[in-house]
């Protein structure tokens, strides 16, 4: 199964923000226990590189990648890393060909149009829509799959699994990101991750 089936049998893409190499262990167990084995590090903080090394490490079945990564050498450190695909929250033609030149799957960030084919001339089609809620949510990416039904969509930026129902019965919806599959406990994280899941899988049957 490539990459992007993986992202999207499973329908979701925790959005982590580590601010330490030993939270990484904590969440990402409490992921798989959530039957929710992916999980988007962030460069948002010092330690996303040795986070991500350690998570690719010691849980080979979880499918790990590096999220908010914003240029080329942040690209390079995430794929020496390990990292199995590569997330920004913007369109970069740097980032971009880092990732072509290793094989790696990159899901640029876009809103609009334009940026949607900025990503189209580098190849993309699976795309970051971010931040959805402030941007228009379900209603623009359905309008914006009327003039680009090659692409498939990652909303991530305000949904949570009070939402979660509309966008993921979307055809369109590769998968949907956030933060909230990773707040609070590891009980909590369990549990909401299980929600979730169960939500995704009575959309798409
Ligand atoms: C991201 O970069 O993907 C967002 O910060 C996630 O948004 P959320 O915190 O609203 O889920």
């Amino acid at each position: 199964m490539d990459i992007f089936e993986k992202i999207r049998t499973t329908g979701l893409v925790p959005v982590i923000t580590l601010h330490d190499e030993s939270e990484t262990g904590p969440v990402i167990e409490a992921l798989i226990e959530g039957d929710l084995p992916v999980a988007e590090i962030c460069y948002r903080t010092p330690c996303a590189g040795s986070c991500l090394r350690l998570a690719v490490s010691r849980y080979p079945d979880v499918l790990v990648g590096a999220g908010t990564v914003i240029n080329a050498a942040q690209c390079r450190e995430a794929i020496g890393t390990g990292a199995r695909f590569i997330v920004s929250p913007g369109f970069s033609p740097a980032v971009a060909a880092e990732c072509a030149a290793s094989g790696i799957p990159y899901l640029p960030g876009v809103v609009t149009p334009t940026e949607i084919m900025q990503a189209l001339d580098a190849g993309l089609t699976h795309l970051k829509f971010f931040p959805a809620g402030v941007y228009g949510g379900l209603n623009a990416i359905k309008a914006l799959s009327a003039a680009f039904p090659q692409c498939e969509f990652l909303p991530t930026g305000g949904v949570d699994n009070g939402n979660l129902p509309q966008f993921i019965a979307n055809n369109k919806i590769l998968a949907c990101g956030g933060s909230w599959l990773v707040k609070g406990s590891p009980e909590q994280i369990v549990k909401t991750c299980r929600e979730a899941r169960s939500i995704v899988r009575e959309a798409r049957g």
